[in-house]
């Protein structure tokens, strides 16, 4: 494998997913929060009330991590605990455990990335309609003020959003994420309103923080067809226009895809398609969220008569999602050849396995370290074939609550007992420390 010298090597993390304390010192309820607790929505009915404590526990947690000697934390914000009604009167406490936060990071020589919306949008704005409320833009741009202006001195990379893929059409279209909605016009509406979230946030935060690096994550999978027939070849470009185009393309060449746009026809009605120029604003690079490939074959039934296809071989992990690490490589190159971006990260990639118990303060946790290497070797790939790739954060530092899954997916490169709230770092843990050793 071979990085250039300045190659930035970290981990990441979502605030629902670890903090915990949901109500506590005036958090607001987000909509993570009220689904689920409702019943039917998260596997086992866990919740992200507790998940790993961090909101009181950051301290050892940015302590193993400099132990670790990783050098970037890509974090994210809960908006309802800095803005518990979502607008207007902020939260000091919430403010707080961000600065001690960021403090103790940069005492621990830690480059903190913040990422402003990891899909815990505060409950009261989904009571006005959330993210289908054209008033969100504003919501968003305010809160990302009030964000910049607080932590702008001492946090210079910035992230407006995570996956709004997942935001508009797992918690809109399929309702497997929060607010649980099953309503595909509803979905295009919200992505054109996360769109221009994103791209009205971006100079705001470039002028409350001097010296800002801003950009977008997107989760970006290689998308394949299942055989050569035109049909599936067709299949696959309406997916890959379902899933990553219809962000990529508004967010470099500020429109959405013709193709696309042709066949949705009415579901667009009311979406100002052309507003959405403004999501090409120019940022100082993307992140990428890679995970798997997806494979199609063309299916006569549904909304984009696709038909997904799993390759019959045993390289899965517990998420059921295919391991292909030359789909990262191929995915790079694809965007690289495509957009043209000037800096990409890999923001998030990582698996869930059933790892075996801590034995002598280690998890053996083979199944991920063959999965990084892998992925490492892939990105190291890219590289080679001249993508601009800068830096690699490891999705996630610790298991946490993974959403529609409740706790039984672990993804950490720390174990944590949920009922001791003892961290054990993991064999990948060594690892990742390792990748960074020949770094320095
Ligand atoms: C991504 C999410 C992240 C985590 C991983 C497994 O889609 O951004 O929060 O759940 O998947």
């Amino acid at each position: 494998m071979n990085f250039p010298n300045d190659f930035l090597w970290g981990t990441a993390t979502a605030s629902y997913q670890i903090e915990g304390a949901a109500l506590e010192d005036g958090r607001g309820e987000c909509i993570w929060t009220r689904f689920s607790h409702t019943p039917g929505n998260v596997l086992n009915g866990d919740t992200g009330d507790v998940a790993c404590d961090h909101y009181h526990r950051y301290e050892s947690d940015i302590a193993l991590m400099a132990d670790m000697g990783v050098p970037a934390y890509r974090f994210s914000i809960s908006w309802p605990r800095v803005i518990p009604a979502g607008t207007g009167a902020p939260n000091s406490a919430g403010l707080d455990f961000y600065d001690r936060l960021v403090d103790q990071l940069l005492e621990a020589n830690i480059r903190p990335f913040a990422t402003l919306y990891h899909w815990d949008l505060p409950q009261a704005l989904q009571d006005r309609g959330g993210w289908e409320n054209p008033d969100v833009v504003q919501w968003f741009v305010d809160y990302a003020r009030l964000m910049g202006e607080r932590l702008g001195d001492r946090v210079k990379d910035w992230m407006t959003l995570n996956e709004p893929w997942v935001v508009a059409f797992l918690g809109n279209y399929t309702g497997e994420h929060a607010p649980g909605k099953q309503d595909l016009k509803a979905a295009y509406q919200v992505a054109h309103h996360l769109l221009l979230a994103h791209g009205e946030a971006v100079p705001v935060i470039r002028q409350a923080v001097p010296d800002a690096r801003v950009g977008i994550v997107l989760n970006l999978n290689y998308v394949d067809a299942a055989s050569d027939s035109e049909a599936d070849q067709q299949a696959a470009r309406r997916h890959e226009g379902y899933a990553n185009r219809w962000f990529l393309d508004p967010v470099f060449k500020g429109h959405y895809p013709p193709d696309m746009v042709d066949w949705l026809g009415d579901t667009l009605d009311g979406i100002d398609l052309e507003a959405v120029k403004v999501a090409a604003v120019p940022t100082d690079f993307m992140g990428i969220n890679y995970y798997t490939r997806n494979m199609f074959a063309h299916d006569d039934t549904g909304d984009f008569k696709t038909r997904t296809v799993h390759p019959d071989h045993d390289r899965y992990t517990k998420m059921n999602w295919e391991i292909y690490p030359e789909g990262l490589t191929k995915l790079l190159v694809q965007v690289t050849e495509e957009y043209s971006p000037n800096k990409l990260y890999i923001t998030e990639n990582g698996a869930a396995f059933d790892d075996p118990a801590p034995i002598n303060g280690v998890v053996e946790d083979t199944d991920r370290v063959d999965y990084l290497k892998a992925h490492f070797e892939a990105g190291s790939a890219a590289i080679a074939q001249g993508v601009p790739l800068a830096g690699y954060f490891v999705w996630s530092f610790m298991d946490n609550f993974e959403w529609a899954w409740g706790y039984t997916r672990r993804f950490g490169i720390v174990h944590v007992d949920y009922a001791t709230q003892a961290r054990v770092p993991k064999r990948s843990a060594l690892l990742l420390q390792e990748m960074i050793k020949q770094q320095a």
